[in-house]
């Protein structure tokens, strides 16, 4: 069981940090977690251990995604994905809040736990307050054998391997491909075509490469992490599918570099924060060449306009409108996988950033890998 081994037992080996390991390894655990899950002749997702057959997958009327932290974070990708494909309502909430306000624990839900460590408290304990209430709960977990894990009706195991580093990457990309396999299935017993099932199949086999070329670019991204690691305080902007996006980039940056990192919708910009931008506070921005790509450009104007940097981290061919700024462009995938892609450059970022002002990158100043108290 991989809960009881000593973390220090592990090797680093080349990297100078855990953190660094595991997201040079993401291609391999991004092949692993696919692996014998996708089924190319009927366009859909093989996942057995859900415990679900057609007919009750069939009968979820709503899906609520419980996490904390980052798995809150992938958890709210999950939702959009769920909805993008199987049109089936879905919404993700902290673990940590969701039973302080006595939810309605409903049939019909099927309730997707997330957590790497599988043994987060407020998890756990959000797990078995909706089987408590006799709710349908499914985990998406790393560690094998681990309390989640335990309690759970069924799940996706995310096989991404040991993560040691405080800042989850390997757990969290791994995570995304669970839901986007969920989604497809869920999809494919409702009306989503074979065609488009196939397709995302094809999308899904097509990323661990990706997600190596990204990774790849690494030495670029450092200089301008560096860049940012300047600021006091920075802004992670996206819109719809790039929000989460924008708000684990903003954690990631955070717990290890110790800048205020905020995370906001674009289009909220003008409703408050732009009064906070200046030459000091730089934007990292998630634009991909997606239907709302115009509205983020003009967006990213109103920013430049008043002297605020910019990193925009987006797709070959998308037209910024001559904007002064830092270009960090992503291979693109199918428009729902592409924000696992979008969030690479944001976990170099981070890890640069920590690295160039001299922080502990593994253990982070206040955080435990997994909190296993309220
Ligand atoms: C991720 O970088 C964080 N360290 C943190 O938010 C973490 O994701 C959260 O504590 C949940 O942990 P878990 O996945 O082990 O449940």
């Amino acid at each position: 069981k991989q809960l009881d081994v000593d973390p220090d037992a592990y090797d680093a080996g080349e990297h100078d940090s855990f953190m660094h390991k595991e997201m040079l390894e993401q291609p391999t655990a991004a092949a692993r977690v696919i692996s014998g899950r996708l089924d190319e002749r009927f366009g859909t997702g093989h996942l057995g251990g859900l415990n679900l057959d057609a007919r009750e997958l069939r009968a979820i009327r709503r899906v609520k995604i419980l996490g904390c932290g980052s798995a809150y974070y992938v958890g709210q990708m999950g939702a959009t994905l769920i909805e993008d494909l199987a049109r089936v309502p879905a919404d993700a909430e902290p673990a940590s809040e969701f039973r302080y306000r006595n939810p309605i624990v409903d049939p019909d839900t099927l309730y997707v736990a997330v957590s790497q460590s599988g043994e987060t408290i407020d998890t756990l304990l959000a797990v078995q307050e909706v089987r408590r209430k006799g709710g349908r709960v499914i985990g998406l977990v790393n560690v094998v054998g681990s309390a989640i894990a335990r309690e759970v009706d069924g799940g996706i195991y995310l096989h991404a391997g040991p993560e040691v580093a405080v800042a989850s990457t390997k757990a969290l990309t791994n995570s995304f491909l669970a839901f986007a396999m969920l989604a497809v299935q869920l999809g494919r017993v409702r009306d989503l075509s074979i065609a488009d099932g196939r397709r995302l199949i094809a999308g899904l086999q097509a990323l661990p490469d990706q997600v190596g070329k990204i990774l790849a670019g690494e030495d670029e991204l450092a200089t301008t992490a560096q860049r940012l690691a300047e600021a006091e305080s920075l802004f992670f902007v996206g819109r719809v599918r790039g929000f989460p996006v924008a708000r684990e980039g903003a954690q990631k940056f955070k717990e290890i570099s110790y800048r205020h990192a905020e995370a906001y919708q674009t289009s909220e910009l003008k409703h408050g924060p732009l009064a906070l931008i200046s030459p000091e506070v730089p934007t990292v921005a998630i634009v991909p060449d997606d239907e709302l790509v115009e509205r983020n450009v003009a967006a990213l104007h109103e920013i430049a306009a008043r002297g605020g940097p910019l990193v925009v981290v987006t797709h070959e061919g998308v037209d910024l409108g001559g904007l002064s700024c830092e270009r960090i462009v992503v291979p693109a995938n199918e428009r729902e996988l592409d924000p696992i892609l979008l969030t690479i450059p944001l976990q170099l970022l981070a890890y640069h950033a920590a690295l160039h002002l001299g922080h502990d990158i593994d253990k982070p100043r206040n955080l435990a890998k997994s909190v296993t108290v309220e």
